[in-house]
């Protein structure tokens, strides 16, 4: 048994699990009217963002709030003393304050894991190696607000004079997710002379499909790759290049139209970038948690700088909670336990995300990176296979859409599937009752989950229907909802950069606060390497039909299957 599972907070979390097993929310709710005013927070940011405080979440209040009720969760008081026993120990205030103070937790890769710096706005100094990195991190800064308002006003031109209309990110991974998903989410800020594009799959048509109805003579292209060697994006940029200059009729063209932004300064180089074009960014951060950095580059030129910066602001507010609150009023500890509570002691293997605000339409998929790259480990920070289940997978879709595909399974299916619900109090496209009937789809969806319906319910219900006899018992079971199905609510006031900046930092800490009681190291992703290994070598096998085969009956098959139909 590892240190772990043997440890007196796990076991106790056992035996608890045992007697909540049992229990109906339902229940609880009946019992305690002041359910929600026990387990829900609010986070009340002042426009400064330093004076942050957290509340009962009825209180009413003036300022940016930030509400997660967590009541709709198959705990009580005695489960969210345990789970955060287990928290602390597991040593997470401590390991907050490594994180923070740049100590190189990445221990695998022997590097800082430090995206909190990037949005630092406390002008307090964070070392790495003794050296203060903020410098670097306002100049970059600096630089990033120089090209991205050049862009957008027109100083910065295309070969032929013309001002730019279009960004193309080449990126992937965190070098597309990011970006992204907070272009979707803050669309409605956007310039109205910019739109933003993302290539990162290496087929062909995504490139393709993408400049199909772009000018040449007007499109920026932004190579974003922390390594800059990543063979998808390093591919697509090589081919958008050649569009480029078969477009312009002039190899010179590529200086004004490619920017790039990496931490390899000789790659971007090679590459034939123009330095002045080139953003630079550290090894101390993480491809997906590094939209803070000069990968925000396409969020800067799309929104404008004092937007991006905006964002910055609310995650250096969530920084600030995650640090100074409490264990048992922060909201990423709350969060991470409660993930821990389900996918350890009730067996839950995903994660459900449902944004009831459309602008957040990529957000699940920019989670899915985050917390399955982050916490997919099977070996702990000392190398022992782990005794417990770690990172869960992490799903979702826009509300109302999920409602009418998949939450049959949630409502009725056997596997439990703790599922978080993000909704904004304000639409920021006011039409007649469409934001009413949206909200009220998502309350009632956590409220059905957690309620359910019963046998004698649902019998009432068919009785009244006229139903009876047979027809009645044979339609019954079908009506049952067993109901006790765990939900967690996020309500803000509407997705501005502040809250969208909020909600990425909580989600991030969340999946930071699960890795220190897994003891794993959330920071590295070398599960991805063999893939990248195994294609390198199977590359010249597609292009050179008299290479030998040298893997498995299935690969040789497809290899040859492709080389002889192609
Ligand atoms: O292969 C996984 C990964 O390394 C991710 O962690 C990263 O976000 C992505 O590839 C892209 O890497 P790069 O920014 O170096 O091109």
């Amino acid at each position: 048994m590892s240190k772990l599972t043997r440890s007196a907070a796990w076991q106790a979390l056992g035996a608890h699990c045992t007697t909540i097993q049992p229990l109906q929310m339902r229940q609880m709710f009946q019992d305690d009217p002041e359910r929600f005013d026990k387990f829900s927070l609010r986070l009340d940011i002042t426009s400064d963002s330093a004076g942050i405080v957290c509340q009962p979440s009825r209180m009413a209040s003036s300022s940016i709030s930030l509400v997660f009720d967590y009541s709709k969760n198959r705990i009580n008081a005695e489960t969210v003393k345990l789970l955060l026993e287990l928290a602390r120990q597991t040593g997470i205030t401590k390991q907050v304050e490594r994180m923070f103070a740049g100590e190189k937790i990445n221990s695998t890769e022997q590097r800082a894991a430090l995206h909190t710096a990037l949005r630092n706005r406390s002008g307090r100094p964070v070392l790495v190696d003794g050296k203060d990195v903020m410098p670097d991190v306002r100049r970059v800064l600096g630089l990033m607000r120089n090209f991205s308002d050049a862009v957008r006003n027109g100083q910065h031109v295309g070969h032929t004079g013309k001002q730019i209309t279009d960004i193309v990110n080449i990126g992937i991974g965190g070098s597309d997710l990011g970006p992204l998903m907070v272009c979707e989410a803050l669309k409605s800020y956007a310039s109205q002379n910019l739109r933003a594009h993302f290539v990162s799959n290496v087929d062909g048509t995504h490139l393709v499909e993408t400049l199909k109805n772009l000018d040449a003579a007007t499109t920026l292209f932004i190579i974003s790759s922390k390594t800059f060697t990543t063979q998808e994006t390093m591919t697509n940029a090589r081919s958008a290049r050649a569009w480029l200059i078969g477009k312009m009729g002039d190899e010179q063209a590529v200086a004004e139209h490619f920017a790039a932004v990496s931490t390899n300064l000789e790659a971007t180089s090679k590459f034939g970038i123009n330095p002045s074009y080139v953003f630079e960014f550290w090894d101390w951060v993480g491809g997906r948690y590094s939209l803070w950095s000069a990968i925000g580059l396409p969020i800067a030129l799309f929104v404008g700088m004092d937007r991006f910066e905006e964002l910055l602001g609310g995650g250096y507010t969530m920084d600030e909670h995650f640090r100074n609150a409490p264990l048992d009023k922060n909201m990423p500890v709350l969060m991470g336990m409660l993930g821990i509570w389900y996918g350890n002691f009730f067996g839950a293997g995903s994660n459900a995300v449902f944004p009831y605000d459309q602008y957040l339409h990529r957000f699940p998929a920019y989670l899915q990176q985050l917390e399955m790259e982050s916490n997919g480990k099977g070996v702990d920070r000392d190398g022992n296979t782990v005794d417990y289940d770690t990172g869960m997978v992490v799903w979702g879709e826009p509300g109302t859409n999920g409602q009418h595909a998949f939450y049959q399974l949630i409502h009725q299916g056997t596997r439990l599937i703790p599922a978080d619900f993000l909704a904004p109090l304000r639409s920021q496209n006011p039409l007649g009752e469409h934001h009413a009937i949206l909200l009220a789809n998502c309350f009632a969806q956590t409220e059905a989950l957690m309620v359910g319906k019963t046998a004698a319910e649902a019998r009432a219900e068919l009785e009244a229907q006229g139903l009876h006899g047979e027809a009645l018992e044979a339609l019954l079971p079908h009506k049952v909802f067993p109901g006790n199905k765990p939900t967690n609510t996020l309500l803000f006031d509407k997705l501005d950069p502040h809250t969208l900046g909020m909600l990425i930092a909580l989600y991030e800490h969340k999946v930071f606060v699960q890795s220190v009681v897994w003891n794993i190291n959330p920071f590295d992703q070398w599960g991805v390497e063999l893939g990248k290994q195994l294609a390198g070598k199977i590359l010249p096998e597609l292009r050179d039909a008299t290479s030998a085969s040298r893997h498995d009956a299935s690969t040789n098959g497809l290899i040859d299957y492709y080389r002889n139909h192609r």
